[in-house]
């Protein structure tokens, strides 16, 4: 049974597999050549953490493919007042055709695929944040026509989009600089993994250093879900960490900018180049639609 729990576990040719499907499926879509590959099917959202895109675009895009989508509160469901996950795993694969779930834990979406036996998507957790990573995939070789040979910076906290963005970007024939602050660097797992892409990747301390020629920059919030209480310590960490005009100026003249969104103006982006961008940003948002509705009938269908 195949599942999306992490990019680390999917090969090249299922990234690019799944990055062309979004594509014809975006143009159907936008060309009412829809089908519905998903027709009498049902996904499971499970949600610990909040969400505005995973939640909507997961549920219309099981709609227009011809599916059922359940929002299933981690506070409303029996999970929440500590039922197992593996039971919980065992029961809905006895319901639903899929499960989509955004928690804290790793190992917990692990958990599900190992006991259900339906496919399982991960929604966002600590570690990693694949489905954005897809969209964001689809969104850099919609605007530059490739992804192999391209140069994609990263700045700030090392995340969940970090970890994802390193393997995403290896795995599709880019190379990657990163810059965070120390102790704020991606998973030990993803920094193994990128090692064996030699001079693909490379970690800085100084944004300035990872900006070099960049055709992406991308950056996400100092403090995610869960880190509330480290606001202020990160904020403090975090400092210099932006994208700004005179970080721009380093990378390509032509270079994009990408941000999962939310967006705090003034700390990980200015608005000035956040408004600059805002194409890319937002046309990046919607193609979590094409792209997840891509995860789902290669999963799921
Ligand atoms: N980028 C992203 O995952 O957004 P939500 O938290 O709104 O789902
Ligand atoms: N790193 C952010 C991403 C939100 C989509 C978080 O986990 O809160």
């Amino acid at each position: 049974m195949k599942h999306l729990l992490k990019l680390l576990d999917w090969s090249s040719e299922d990234i690019q597999e799944v990055l062309n499907l979004a594509d014809q499926l975006k143009y159907e879509q936008k060309h009412g050549l829809a089908k519905k590959h998903l027709e009498g099917k049902t996904l499971g959202m499970i949600f610990e953490k909040a969400s505005t895109r995973t939640r909507v675009s997961f549920e219309v895009g099981m709609f227009q493919l011809g599916g059922k989508a359940l929002f299933l509160s981690s506070h409303d469901l029996q999970i929440g007042r500590g039922e197992p996950v593996e039971d919980t795993a065992r029961v809905l694969s006895r319901y639903l055709d899929g499960i989509m779930i955004r928690t804290f834990k790793q190992s917990e979406v692990e958990a599900l695929a190992q006991y259900g036996s339906i496919p399982i998507i991960n929604g966002l957790t600590d570690f990693c944040h694949p489905c954005q990573v897809l969209a964001d995939l689809m969104t850099i070789r919609e605007r530059k026509g490739r992804l192999t040979g391209l140069k994609m910076c990263f700045i700030g906290d090392g995340n969940n989009m970090m970890n994802s963005l390193i393997v995403g970007a290896l795995k599709s024939g880019m190379s990657i600089s990163v810059a965070c602050p120390e102790n704020y660097e991606p998973d030990e797992s993803v920094l193994e993994f990128a090692k064996t892409y030699g001079d693909k990747f490379a970690m800085f301390r100084t944004p300035k250093e990872a900006a070099v020629d960049a055709d992406v920059v991308i950056t996400d919030v100092w403090a995610s879900m869960g880190q509330e209480s480290e606001a202020k310590e990160r904020a403090k960490a975090f400092e210099g960490y932006q994208v700004n005009d005179e970080l721009m100026t380093l990378a390509k003249e032509d270079a994009m900018v990408l941000h999962c969104l939310p967006a705090h103006r003034e700390e990980e982006i200015t608005a000035k180049v956040f408004e600059a961008h805002a194409d890319e940003i937002f046309e990046e948002a919607e193609n979590r639609l094409h792209a997840q509705k891509a995860v789902m009938v290669y999963l799921m269908k």
